[in-house]
């Protein structure tokens, strides 16, 4: 099999960031990069905020996050009624978890795909309510029909309160068939949470096509909004239900703005959100898709063979739009989450690249990503580079 062609550069995309150019950031799944032009947007409104801080909290700011909030919302193709700003995807879930309302006898039911952070809040919930968590497990190779299959068969009405899954996975970079999930689950009466993180600029599904009664997503990952923005998407007959973690001003206002409003915090990540997508779009949306999805193909190619990892070894994450894929490790290595953390520190130090080492299912994984301001002669040094390093154990 011919390795694929690397898609044609985005030219100047790189001069849009203010990443080290000594570096090669081949991980933006897991904190994003900020376009400069929206790290300047967001510092207009800091300017804003400092010239007169009573104005800027007192007169408008919660209008000014209730219009952030529908452009946000109907970008990513969601209810505005339904949209509320979150912090992040970590919080989205933490609000969600604990609204249900758990009781002893109840149960969460997520897979061994999930994000650790998500598992450790669903593991609290159920430690302060009673309730238990399960864990199904999924073969990565499984298709979509085996997934929705597996996913079906592991529900208990009745007792399955939620069940949570993500549209991307981070450790093993999959496309589940969350809309195809979400239907199997309805017609048992079980809701569905959808952690999808990695969605909002990465995939052009709308989060409405999905049909899950939560959905949460990260702008500040592939929507190049500035860290701390993220979008909860909540169906109606749950909106009433749906209580902030911390509880101020803005409670008696119901829902969305009692989540959005904690107290004092700095706001101006979410106005500064739009700036992102501007140069999302700008770029033209499925441009910087095609070439991002194409690039972490090239790259999970170029990596593999050096690490002489077979092309039917290489895991297919699913659709045409992800742009981060997985490479297998040699058995042994960063089998644990400290091992992988410790690789993934090694590998930035000597050979300064930034890629996500994983550990998933007792195996350790290379994760690399795609995006505007990478090209492909740095995969192609990260595959020259990286087997010395590995051999030297
Ligand atoms: C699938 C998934 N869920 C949740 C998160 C957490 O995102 P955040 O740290 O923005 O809350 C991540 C972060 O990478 C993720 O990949």
């Amino acid at each position: 099999m011919s390795v694929p062609q690397p898609p044609e550069p985005i030219p100047g995309a790189r001069l849009l960031f203010s990443l080290d150019p000594a570096v090669s950031h081949l991980n933006h799944g897991s904190f994003g990069a900020v376009p400069i032009t929206v790290q300047r947007a967001q510092q207009r409104l800091r300017d804003e905020m400092e010239s007169n801080p009573l104005r800027f909290f007192t007169q408008g700011l919660v209008d000014r996050i209730a219009h952030t909030r529908r452009h946000l919302a109907t970008f990513l193709g969601a209810d505005p009624d339904g949209a509320a700003l979150v912090g992040n995807t970590t919080t989205g879930v933490a609000v969600v978890l604990q609204s249900l309302g758990l009781r002893p006898g109840d149960e969460i039911l997520s897979t061994d795909h999930g994000y650790g952070a998500v598992g450790l809040s669903i593991q609290r919930e159920c430690r302060r309510t009673g309730a238990e968590s399960r864990v199904l497990p999924i073969p990565l190779e499984a298709t979509d029909e085996q997934v929705v299959e597996a996913v079906r068969e592991a529900l208990r009405p009745g007792r399955t309160r939620l069940l949570v899954v993500d549209q991307i996975t981070s450790a093993t970079a999959r496309l589940f068939p969350v809309a195809a999930i979400a239907a199997t689950a309805r017609e048992q009466g079980v809701p569905v949470l959808v952690d999808a993180a990695h969605v909002p600029g990465m995939l052009s599904a709308t989060v409405a096509g999905v049909g899950a009664d939560f959905w949460v997503g990260n702008l500040h990952k592939w929507a190049y909004a500035p860290r701390g923005t993220a979008v909860l998407v909540v169906a109606p007959q749950w909106r009433e239900r749906i209580e902030p973690l911390v509880v101020s001003w803005e409670q008696e206002s119901g829902y969305p703005a009692r989540l959005e409003w904690q107290a004092t915090l700095d706001y101006t990540s979410w106005l500064a959100a739009p700036a992102g997508l501007f140069t999302l779009r700008s770029l033209g949306a499925d441009r910087v898709r095609a070439h991002n999805a194409g690039l972490a193909a090239y790259g999970q190619r170029v990596v593999g063979d050096a690490l002489g990892v077979a092309p039917t070894h290489l895991p297919d994450p699913g659709g045409p739009e992800v742009a981060m894929r997985i490479i297998p490790l040699a058995p042994g290595l960063a089998t644990t989450v400290e091992g992988a953390r410790a690789l993934q520190q090694r590998i930035a130090e000597r050979i300064a690249t930034e890629v996500a080492v994983t550990s998933w299912n007792g195996r350790g994984w290379l994760r690399l990503c795609g995006q505007v301001y990478n090209s492909p002669e740095e995969y192609e040094r990260l595959a020259v580079r990286l087997p010395p390093l590995l051999a030297q154990r």
